[in-house]
């Protein structure tokens, strides 16, 4: 264990410890990434005695370099040097209220703190002291667990899960995103205790199906979060999505598992966690708008832009920033049809101008959910898509460096219509724009000044404002 202990703090906090006479230990969410080999900048120390005096030495025997800060109401300090923090605290025994997750803590020994984290590969313990520095303490098989991918919490998980309902999500995130399995038991007093996930804060659960958004595959986070029944709890609009009716012998797909599909499609080519976002909610208008018809079969009509205004509802409840980035999930989410009806048709310049002209710089986001969208399990369809969509490729390529249109700006302005026309702001002002832009967008007339000046008077004239 030595061999991951090299940095100089490791020593310094084991200098310190020795000299209060304190035992003390490298715990948690550290000890696990050591044997996960993942990169880690926080180190959690637990002390059997005070976090804070020995958080205080450490500082002094830093030096200037170091920067400490004391949480006197939680006992705990934590001290920044270089690019990490470490975070210091008392060993505790914690029992807590049924109503509220605020535990009422004692001071106890190395083991009741162990017992009392939340699974058993973030329960893993190594000595800091000078005479058992390197020691790990492993009382309930964690590092066994890490080698056979297990989420398991040290006690009956019945108390760990009722001690801190956020710990379900956490098992769940856990798995999602170090590709663990969760272990029955664990996997069964989740579905017991689900109902105590009310008590806790929206944002600190957004904060988890983040993490589950970012993990490589995250389909195995929702896929434990429906089979468990958080989902429904904290997320029924994406659990609306499943099922697949069948009525005349005639079925639909069913949009859950899709969706996933999809997700873990998009997330093999970006970490762009709205871009994820937008492929979990690309659909999420289908439920409501799923209709059958005897002549076409099952429709979804216009469940983009359903789907694009039950965003801000959604946002808002689950606390999530309700900014550019939920106006970008909008947006990628109304336009997600846009390149699949037109690699259905035939691709003209006049369509991809106007796609790339609402997509903006967004398009190259757009077309890869849109990939991703083809879930369809006929190789020929799929092969049939794909050359499509690579032929809508080359188009915007082609277009965008002919007529710029991605960051479109009027090349005549409403000024300049105005003071030529000698108009006051109005509404036929507004209308001559628009006829231009969609001159343009039309390929009637290219984007450039010149030609759209002489495209607006003979627009003028039309509309009779000149003779
Ligand atoms: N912990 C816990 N119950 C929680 C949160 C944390 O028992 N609800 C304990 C675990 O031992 C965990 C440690 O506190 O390893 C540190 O928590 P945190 O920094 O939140 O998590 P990490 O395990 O370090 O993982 P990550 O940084 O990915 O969240």
């Amino acid at each position: 264990m030595k061999q991951y202990l090299q940095e100089n703090i490791f020593k310094i906090i084991s200098e310190a410890a020795d000299e209060l006479q304190q035992e003390c230990y490298v715990i948690g969410g550290f000890v696990r990434d050591i044997f996960l080999k993942r990169p880690s900048k926080d180190i959690d120390v637990v002390v059997v005695g005070s976090g804070i005096e020995l958080a205080k030495r450490v500082t002094e025997k830093l030096g200037k370099n170091a920067h400490l800060t004391v949480f006197k109401t939680y006992g705990t300090a934590q001290v920044k040097f270089k690019k990490m923090e470490v975070e210091f605290v008392g060993a505790r025994k914690e029992s807590y209220q049924r109503e509220s997750r605020n535990p009422i803590v004692e001071d106890g020994t190395l083991e009741d703190d162990q017992n009392r984290r939340d699974f058993t590969i973030n329960a893993l313990a190594i000595c800091l002291n000078k005479e058992r520095f390197g020691e790990l303490v492993d009382p309930f098989g964690g590092l066994d667990d890490l080698k056979n991918f297990v989420i398991r919490t040290p006690l009956n998980p019945d108390i760990t899960f009722s001690d801190d309902p956020l710990r379900m999500m956490r098992g769940i995130r856990f798995s999602a995103q170090l590709g663990f399995f969760l272990e029955t038991n664990t996997f069964e007093a989740i579905v017991r205790n689900k109902e105590r996930i009310e008590i806790i804060s929206k944002e600190r659960i957004a904060d988890e199906l983040n993490k589950i958004m970012m993990s490589r595959k995250p389909s195995v986070g929702f896929i434990l979060l429906e089979k468990t029944g958080l989902l429904e709890l904290i997320f029924p609009e994406v659990l609306a999505l499943k099922g697949a009716e069948t009525i005349d012998g005639i079925g639909h797909k069913d949009n859950f598992y899709h969706t996933l599909a999809v997700l873990d499609g998009l997330s093999e080519h970006t970490d762009n966690l709205w871009l994820r976002w937008a492929a979990l909610l690309h659909d999420i208008g289908k439920p409501r708008t799923k209709r059958f018809d005897s002549r076409v079969g099952w429709t979804f009509h216009n469940h983009n832009f359903v789907g694009e205004k039950m965003i801000p509802d959604i946002f808002r409840k689950m606390k999530l920033p309700t900014n550019e980035k939920m106006k970008y999930v909008q947006k990628i989410v109304t336009l997600h049809m846009r390149p699949i009806v037109l690699s259905e048709e035939e691709v003209t310049d006049s369509a991809v101008r106007r796609l790339l002209f609402d997509a903006g710089d967004d398009i190259d986001d757009l077309m890869k959910l849109c990939e991703a969208d083809i879930t369809s399990k006929n190789p020929e369809k799929v092969k049939r898509f794909r050359s499509n969509f690579l032929l809508v490729r080359q188009k915007l390529k082609e277009i965008e460096e002919k007529d710029r249109i991605r960051n479109f700006q009027p090349p005549v302005s409403g000024q300049e219509i105005m003071d030529t026309f000698n108009l006051p702001a109005s509404a036929i002002v507004g209308d001559i724009k628009m006829r231009i832009k969609d001159a343009i967008l039309d390929g009637i007339i290219p984007n450039e000044h010149d030609a759209a000046k002489e495209y607006m008077i003979q627009v003028a004239k039309e509309l009779k404002i000149l003779s």
